[in-house]
């Protein structure tokens, strides 16, 4: 089927520091909650670190050189804070700065637009020892980060994200406590969700002053669809969504967060300062939608916090990362972020999928056909919301490369190239092929 996607669309793919850099002293870079978390026995799946990872901190040009082969024109990634600010604040070091400053260089001498997302998980460990995210002045030490970041690439950078999937780093982060800093404390999590809201607040007013080009949230959204049309289960699934779809963006474009929240939470909702919300609500240029799955959602009383269970779809395929794959869900997605929150400019800033690869075949193929057509199946989506209207900017496949998929270590491959972890080698998938096709022909190929 051959489709038109809108003249500009930006055909890109994206990754995060920590997943794929590697080289967590180099330069003078300080340690990170993540160099902390990786190294804490019994947290991570085999013992993985990012020590390593991709070693893209050496091999950047390489993959550059990569991207450019397969025709990208736009690389979102997120700058390691603590290589910037090894004591999180204060010092800067210039080592730091002269690795993304190389990276950007690389990239627009190869005709590819960066876009950078500020934070992608990996907090300067002296500021967790400050509290991390629960003290009210990290929302300060964020903004003095940004604007050191702004002043020295905003000339050649102009695409920025402050914060990446808010909701995961406050549940998983200090609910469950799979990812660093590892707390698991309800009280936690709706403070350190408002500081992270009043962060980006503060990062967007920085911007505001020394930026020139474009600002905006990546959120991450699964719809919420109710198992039956009993009142118990459509009741659900709003509770689910309110949680996870719009707590952020409420916040952020509504400026007060969605009423459904304080009775999810009860003792342990604060009360928050009215002029907070004067912070946090900031004009935004975009929103990134980070999309991967749905959740088909059923009454649940076993779940203490949401009362919300998911119920597994028998006739579906599902990921190596146990998500169901369904692309209507990304079109869902795109018309209720509109529906929701008018007319602003919307980026997929990250889709993808983790399926087990084959090894390598003769001639170097590694055939990955569900890859393939999980990408086929959500630009189709992607293409659908267009046709709704929804003002789509741009598409980034999450991910370049396969990665340290966090706590799950190196055993979730959603790379469209190959990494072969003993050697480094990488190595195009078919899907990286098929996306390339889907670039060159500007989504026509579909
Ligand atoms: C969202 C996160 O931003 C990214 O870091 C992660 O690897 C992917 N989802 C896949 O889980």
């Amino acid at each position: 089927m051959a489709l038109r996607f809108p003249d500009g669309f930006l055909w890109g793919c994206a990754t995060a520091a920590y997943q794929i850099e590697g080289a967590p002293e180099a330069d003078g870079k300080g340690p990170s909650i993540w160099d902390r978390f990786v190294h804490t026995p019994g947290l991570m799946q085999d013992g993985a670190t990012g020590d390593v990872a991709c070693d893209h901190y050496h091999r950047f040009r390489e993959d550059v050189a990569l991207m450019k082969q397969l025709g990208m024109q736009a690389y979102r990634f997120s700058l390691s804070w603590s290589r910037i600010l090894p004591e999180g604040a204060g010092r800067v070091n210039p080592g730091g700065l002269a690795f993304y400053s190389d990276l950007i260089d690389e990239l627009l001498a190869h005709g590819i637009e960066p876009i950078i997302t500020l934070y992608h998980w990996d907090l300067p460990a002296v500021l967790e020892d400050q509290g991390g995210w629960l003290n009210r002045a990290s929302s300060q030490w964020f903004a003095d980060y940004a604007r050191i970041v702004f002043e020295a690439f905003d000339g050649r950078v102009k695409t920025w994200a402050t914060i990446n999937e808010p909701w995961v780093i406050s549940h998983e982060g200090y609910l469950r406590g799979t990812l660093a800093p590892g707390h698991r404390n309800l009280f936690e999590v709706p403070l350190v969700s408002h500081n992270l809201m009043r962060a980006h607040g503060a990062a967007v007013q920085a911007y505001r002053e020394v930026g020139h080009h474009a600002i905006g949230l990546v959120v991450n959204i699964e719809p919420k669809y109710p198992a039956t049309p009993s009142e118990a289960d459509a009741a659900a699934a709003h509770r689910a969504s309110a949680y996870m779809n719009a707590q952020y963006l409420d916040a952020a474009l509504l400026g007060h967060y969605p009423p459904e929240l304080r009775e999810i939470f009860g003792e342990a909702w604060p009360e928050h300062d009215p002029a907070d919300f004067d912070l946090i609500r900031q004009p935004l240029d975009f929103i990134g939608v980070n999309y991967y799955t749905r959740a088909v959602t059923r009454r649940d009383d076993h779940d203490w916090l949401l009362q919300a269970g998911v119920v597994r779809q028998t006739q579906a395929t599902y990921s190596e990362t146990h998500w169901e794959v369904f692309a209507q869900g990304l079109t869902d997605t795109l018309e209720w972020v509109r529906e929701r929150y008018g007319d602003i400019p919307l980026y997929i800033t990250e889709n993808g999928a983790a399926f087990f690869d084959p090894p390598k075949a003769e001639g170097g193929r590694i055939r990955d056909p569900l890859r393939t057509d999980y990408l086929q199946k959500h630009l189709l989506a992607v293409h659908a919301a267009i046709t709704q209207g929804v003002d789509i900017r741009g598409y980034m496949v999450w991910s370049l490369l396969d990665n340290l998929e966090w706590s799950q270590g190196y055993s979730k491959r959603f790379g469209i190239v190959h990494v072969n972890f003993e050697t480094l080698e990488r190595t195009p998938k078919d899907s990286a092929r098929y996306y390339a096709q889907a670039i060159a022909r500007h989504g026509a190929i579909l």
